[in-house]
């Protein structure tokens, strides 16, 4: 890739949790979309990232194969509570996923964040040279293009949003909308997933801060940003090639005796409300409810891994799983054979990835979603090219997958109907669309949407 100066990478999430030990560093990776994408990018351009974590300093990264710096930005109790669990969790997140009954809008927290995203800034700008690309990202830190640019005027500034971005009638409920689209409008290219995204954007800040726009272009306070819509792509390669490696075949292998002859559908998520689990689970219910002549033909493995359990809203959505998964199981299970297997734990990637070979369907119906990449990292894992995947019509990917099973998570009665027809689908239609999805994904991949920010951002 091209580029005249190096990558300072910016966000909260880093790439891993860091403990020291005698030998040195023990790094452990951390999940999330964010990471599962920016981390191969960051091992194969180099550079710095910059991001949240303990013990501060500078670390070259992978511990093995150095190909990166991570400088770790420490947060305070105080400041983990209100900037990240608080505005970045309580505020911004349950907006930008349509979730206004969830929002908390909260003067301190809002004030916190405008000092971590100022300490994040001070950061950068320790580190950024006048020819480094600097890529800020996610909804915890829209303030720092604006803070760097007060500072660097010539700076180069480049933002992607990895969440969802409302309506104009959603996003005004924000007290500080002001200060977050100024905040945003202030790097030279911003990039959203999809084109719903960078519409609702411009029009948000048409509207609510008297901005122009010309075509993908937005003029505000006598600076232009360029608006870009492409959907964050994976390390499709470096997945299909662990799916066809000797230890996940041996791994399906075994899990394909353990399983049992039924088919096997796969669900893998963060605990989070947006993701529509429970609403899943309802689908399920609703089939072996209506259609008992599913009853003992296939099985769920749900793996849910914890995230955010300090937000209430997150510990109780762990307490409604286990009661559902309970309950569906209490009233079908035969005694042989279970509906639904619940996994509440972080997995290795390299055993997803087993999963993901080893079931016939993959349910991806979050009831909002930026984007969504186990969708994607399913698909990649499908070396034989059948296997269906069941979309809902909020995940941001649906945009770029039409040929997955399209539904609507709202109504179990769509999603037993989906689930249906998956299991019913004819190996040839399956191939027909998988091949059309993997054939995109190959092509859409990590490095065509590096580049197409990056290259961009040269020229
Ligand atoms: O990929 C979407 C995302 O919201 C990231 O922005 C975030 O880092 C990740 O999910 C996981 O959430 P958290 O960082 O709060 O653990």
């Amino acid at each position: 890739m091209k580029r005249s100066g190096r990558l300072v990478l910016v966000s909260n999430r880093g790439p891993y949790r860091l403990s020291l030990t005698r030998g040195g560093v023990k790094a452990e990776r951390t999940v999330g979309g964010l990471v599962t994408s920016l981390l191969p990018l960051m091992e194969k351009t180099g550079g710095i990232w910059i991001a949240w974590g303990d013990p501060a300093g500078r670390y070259a990264l992978p511990v093995r194969h150095p190909r990166f710096e991570l400088r770790h930005l420490p947060l305070t109790s105080e400041e983990v509570r209100l900037f990240y669990l608080g505005f970045s969790n309580n505020a911004l997140w349950p907006l930008c996923h349509y979730f206004l009954g969830r929002v908390r809008y909260d003067r301190a927290e809002w004030e916190m964040y405008e000092q971590v995203n100022q300490r994040f800034a001070q950061a950068v700008l320790e580190e950024a040279g006048d020819e480094d690309a600097i890529w800020v990202h996610d909804y915890h830190l829209a303030r720092v293009p604006l803070f760097l640019r007060r500072q660097r005027p010539k700076a180069r500034i480049l933002f992607f949003w990895h969440i969802p971005f409302p309506a104009v009638d959603v996003f005004r409920t924000l007290p500080w909308r002001r200060p977050i689209l100024e905040g945003l409008l202030a790097c030279d290219l911003l990039g959203f997933h999809i084109p719903e995204y960078a519409r609702n954007f411009i029009e948000t800040v048409e509207e609510l801060l008297g901005a122009r726009a010309d075509g993908e272009t937005v003029h505000y306070a006598g600076r232009a940003t360029r608006v870009l819509a492409r959907p964050i792509g994976i390390d499709f390669a470096a997945v299909d090639r662990v799916a066809r490696s000797r230890r996940t075949e041996q791994r399906v292998q075994k899990l394909r005796e353990t399983l049992g002859p039924g088919a096997l559908i796969v669900g893998v998520e963060r605990l989070d409300y947006t993701k529509g689990i429970i609403e899943r689970l309802r689908g399920v219910e609703h089939l072996l409810d209506h259609e008992p002549e599913w009853r003992g033909r296939f099985s769920l493995i749900q793996i849910v891994t914890p995230s955010r359990l300090d937000v209430e809203a997150y510990r109780q959505k762990k307490r409604e799983i286990d009661e559902i998964v309970g309950r569906i199981n209490g009233r079908f299970s035969d005694g042989l054979w279970i509906p639904i297997r619940y996994l509440h734990r972080a997995f290795p990637s390299s055993e997803l990835v087993a999963y993901y070979r080893t079931a016939d369907i993959a349910l991806v119906t979050p009831l909002r979603d930026g984007l969504n990449l186990v969708a994607k990292e399913y698909v990649a894992a499908r070396i034989h090219e059948d296997g269906v995947l069941i979309l809902s019509e909020f995940a941001g990917v649906a945009y770029q997958l039409p040929e997955a099973l399209i539904t609507n998570p709202y109504s179990a009665e769509e999603m037993a109907a989906a689930l249906k027809q998956a299991l019913q689908m004819p190996k040839p239609e399956q191939r027909r669309r998988m091949k059309a999805m993997r054939d995109r994904l190959r092509a859409e991949d990590i490095w065509w949407w590096a580049a197409e920010f990056l290259e961009g951002f040269e020229r």
